[in-house]
């Protein structure tokens, strides 16, 4: 099915699937895929390795606001997927910890932060055919985004899938700490000054709380085809 080159946006809570479901549209239908979350664990993961963030959590944010605009924290494309780099090293690793997850929310919520992250990440998506997973994009990053998918899932199941990750990973995670991770994340994130997670008027919402990867490939074909009046027979990869 030809799909146009347009601007997917997917918002919604954390470890809701976005990053799954939005790896897959792009492998589908041959877009290039950003996760702007990574740009901000990046940002956290940067922060942290140079003394700005205390064992209490405080941040100094005059620190990061003095170099923040020369920091080179940019996609490159590895073994067909798209990792994120600060100058010259590869850091996906590093910024999927607990310890980055746990600091990035307050980082991600100051303003001159997000100003950066916002910047780069229009310049990545220059030309269209993106789809962008993250809690803003809908909404601040590309209000005009021609397609808008909100996802949300049950508590218990988003906290389940993040264990299963990072067990899959070699970690030995606590269940409890993961569901406090997440409802802390939420709150934050919801509840910032700065382009606070909220639902576009103008999105899609999919409730994957039971929904297969297929199933969530065969609703964003129903979608697209509905919106864009493709009548097309649809034909999947698998
Ligand atoms: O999607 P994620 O869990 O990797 O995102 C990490 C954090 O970054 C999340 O707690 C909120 C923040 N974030 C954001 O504020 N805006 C985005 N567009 C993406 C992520």
């Amino acid at each position: 099915m030809n799909v146009p080159d347009i601007i997917i946006a997917v918002d919604g809570f954390s470890a809701t699937g976005k990053s799954t479901f939005a790896k897959m549209v792009a492998k589908e239908f041959d877009f290039l895929y950003l996760d702007s979350g990574a740009m901000y664990r990046g940002v956290t993961l940067y922060a942290m390795e140079n003394g700005m963030i205390a064992e209490d959590g405080t941040i100094d944010e005059k620190a990061l606001q003095a170099v923040i605009e020369g920091l080179d924290l940019h996609f490159q494309n590895d073994d067909e997927s798209t990792k994120l780099y600060l100058g010259d090293r590869c850091v996906e690793t590093e910024i999927r910890t607990l310890a980055v997850s746990s600091h990035v929310s307050p980082v991600s919520a100051i303003p001159f932060v997000r100003n950066y992250v916002d910047k780069r990440l229009r310049a990545f998506s220059e030309g269209g055919r993106v789809i962008m997973d993250g809690r803003d994009i809908g909404t601040t990053v590309f209000p005009n985004a021609e397609l808008k998918v909100f996802m949300v899932a049950d508590e218990q199941v988003r906290a389940q899938r993040r264990y299963d990750e990072m067990v899959a990973k070699g970690d030995t995670p606590v269940f409890e700490d993961i569901v406090k991770n997440l409802a802390e994340r939420d709150y934050i994130d919801s509840h910032r000054e700065t382009s606070p997670l909220r639902q576009p008027e103008d999105a899609y919402v999919m409730d994957n709380t039971h929904m297969t990867l297929h199933e969530e490939l065969v609703w964003c074909l129903g979608v697209i085809q509905g919106k864009f009046g493709i009548l097309e027979a649809p034909s999947l990869s698998w």
